[in-house]
């Protein structure tokens, strides 16, 4: 029985209570939702950023008709810009045929699909007063076209921007972008682009649809960008070249302009960030989502695995001064120097920025706090509306979590960020966590949270903690799943929200969970009390069937499990080599003492090509009669 309390009013549920989390990693940004299909564009990619890379990673020589050459990554006084240094210098050797280059994308290729439009670009300059003719083509790797070729004709020793158009004849996923010359000479190629003319909301530099609608789908209530543990803490191989503080930390300035004016950057998760999407890009997507944004600045204290604190006055000042000119670049007029910047990109309107994370899950509380208190106290200075929110390092509980607590109780500081990636035990045992927090104290961000898996009883007791967060919604003001994006072919990270290849993308069980609660939140809460959970009395038994589709390069296993934690049903997919299968299962079972108990289960497997993508549903159907007594 639930008993409504209309005695007591409770708290109210804000619209934007739920929202989510994006940060670049698993391939979330270069390889996912920016659509950019050409890897290593700019041919920035170096051992700094990974080990493997190298300036040529993704490109291959190619000639045809016995034409011969050389491809070489150069940086030198006829770079692009400063801060886009490398390019390819292409030498042609004059004899017939054509010279060139072929990028193979990310992860097995390029993906193509018949009768979608492709629009390539590239900034190029040649030697040749007559010009030199490019043939740009799209094939696959066994060297079938997969579009008429285009031909482009660069005019002049100074980089220019050219433009082609594609329609794909056929359908690829291991799709090769070439770039061939004709004649001789030297050509300069830099910023090799190829996107799909059908972005999200048909944006140029754009966003990949299939993932932003099902991101759109969720109907978030805020954006939280770009990370996590990318924003405080540049790659770890970085640290080798310390000269270059810029790769210690994001840089938001870095991510905007004209995209062929933006330098690339070591990401923490150990691939190359081209910062194709950025700050503006970030700001417009929040914007078409409906989401408020709230992006996280570097604190100079570093977390994630490292403990450092920068002891730099002059970088700390620069640092804060950036984060104002952040505030300026989102809020500010089109007539001052950075509302100016985002009104040249095509968005004189304020983005309407309330709110803005200084830090990210710092391990040093007082280190932290101290740098944190500069940044507060400037922002607060020059723009009293914005919300500073701080944060309580990486952990659910302890001593450094008290400590931070402590420190942003004591400065009342109004929002605290706490993060934890826990069981689904942890998640059910702790339904009543913000029952007695303080309710006069900093409000709870809950940035980043997760039961630790995929499965559906992740999902479940994630839904079940939700119904504390929202009972809470006093003191629990904003909550986001994370992370939220995982390309298969690169996973760094699970459990995900929305996991994805180069083709197509699905949600896990907790964007289901995540979905139900973004698109149905309440107003209000009214306090209720229910008499009992839910007993059952005597064995109970049933038939049950399941068919689902899984990959194994996500999945183990598929598993259905009693909330006893037993498993009702489940199947093996480790032999199926990233397959997508479909495996079925019909079996009888019991409940006895609230317990189920599985018997006689049968499994049927049937292996399906990865050539038929065609979601379908199945229903779990539960069938129980009741025995006597
Ligand atoms: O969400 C993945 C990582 O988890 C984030 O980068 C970090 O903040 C946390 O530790």
């Amino acid at each position: 029985t639930l008993a409504l309390d209309r005695s007591r009013t409770g708290p109210d549920i804000s619209d934007s209570m739920y929202g989510i989390f994006y940060e670049d990693i698993n391939r979330a940004a270069d390889g996912g939702l920016y659509a950019e299909l050409v890897q290593n564009r700019s041919f920035e990619y170096a051992p700094a950023d990974n080990r493997a890379y190298t300036p040529m990673t993704a490109w291959a020589p190619v000639a045809d008709g016995g034409a011969t050459g050389s491809a070489q990554v150069v940086d030198d006084a006829g770079r692009l810009n400063e801060r886009n240094r490398n390019y390819l210098r292409l030498r042609l050797d004059g004899g017939t045929g054509r010279y060139g280059v072929a990028n193979s994308g990310y992860s097995k290729g390029i993906s193509v699909r018949k009768g979608a439009s492709y629009e390539f670009t590239v900034w190029a300059r040649t030697d040749q007063r007559s010009g030199t003719a490019l043939s740009v083509g799209l094939r696959d790797d066994a060297g079938r076209a997969l579009a008429d070729a285009r031909r482009v004709t660069v005019r002049g020793d100074r980089w220019a921007k050219y433009t082609a158009r594609f329609t794909a004849t056929a359908d690829s996923t291991t799709g090769r972008l070439s770039v061939l010359a004709e004649g001789g000479g030297t050509v300069g190629l830099d910023m090799v682009s190829l996107f799909p003319r059908d972005t999200y909301k048909n944006r140029p530099n754009g966003l990949r649809k299939d993932l932003a609608e099902k991101i759109a789908a969720l109907k978030p209530g805020f954006l939280r960008f770009p990370g996590g543990c990318l924003v405080n803490t540049g790659s770890h191989q970085a640290y080798e070249t310390p000269d270059l503080e810029r790769r210690r930390s994001y840089q938001w300035k870095d991510t905007v302009g004209p995209v062929e004016q933006r330098p690339t950057n070591a990401n923490f998760w150990g691939y190359n960030q081209s910062y194709g999407l950025g700050y503006y890009e970030y700001f417009q997507f929040a914007e078409d989502l409906g989401a408020a944004p709230v992006p996280v600045v570097p604190a100079l204290v570093t977390g994630c695995g490292e403990n450092k604190a920068t002891d730099d006055p002059a970088l700390l000042k620069r640092h804060v001064q950036d984060t104002l000119d952040l505030i300026e670049f989102a809020n500010g007029p089109a007539s001052s120097p950075w509302g100016g910047v985002r009104a040249r990109m095509g968005h004189p309107e304020p983005f309407g920025l309330k709110q803005l994370a200084v830090g990210n899950e710092e391990n040093l509380p007082d280190a932290f706090f101290a740098r944190f208190t500069v940044f507060r106290e400037a922002i607060e200075a020059k723009y009293p509306d914005i919300e500073v929110i701080s944060n309580s390092g990486p952990d659910d509980s302890g001593p450094v979590f008290d400590r931070a607590w402590q420190l942003n109780r004591d400065a009342k500081v109004s929002m605290v960020d706490e993060h934890y990636y826990n069981s689904p035990q942890w998640f059910l045992e702790n339904n009543d966590r913000y029952d007695s927090y303080d309710r006069k104290g900093p409000k709870v961000f809950l940035g980043e949270y997760a039961s630790l898996d995929n499965r559906f009883r992740n999902a479940l007791s994630e839904a079940s903690f939700m119904t504390g967060l929202e009972r809470n919604a006093d003191v629990v003001k904003l909550a986001s799943y994370a992370p939220l994006l995982a390309h298969t072919d690169a996973t760094q990270w699970r459990p995900d929200m929305i996991w994805f290849d180069n083709e197509r993308s699905w949600g896990s069980a907790s964007y289901e969970v995540q979905k139900l609660f973004m698109n149905n939140t309440g107003d209000r809460v009214v306090p209720s009390r229910a008499s009992t959970t839910p007993a059952v009395s005597g064995p109970i038994t049933g038939a049950v069937g399941l068919s689902t589709w899984a990959t194994s390069a996500a999945y183990d296993d598929v598993r259905v499990t009693g909330a006893d934690g037993r498993t009702l049903l489940s199947d093996d997919f480790s032999g199926g080599d990233g397959q997508w299968a479909k495996a079925s299962q019909k079996g009888s079972w019991r409940v006895e003492d609230g317990a189920y108990v599985q018997s006689d289960a049968t499994a049927e497997d049937t292996l399906v090509t990865a050539g038929d993508p065609a979601w379908q549903n199945y229903d779990l159907q539960l069938k129980a009669t009741k025995k006597a007594g």
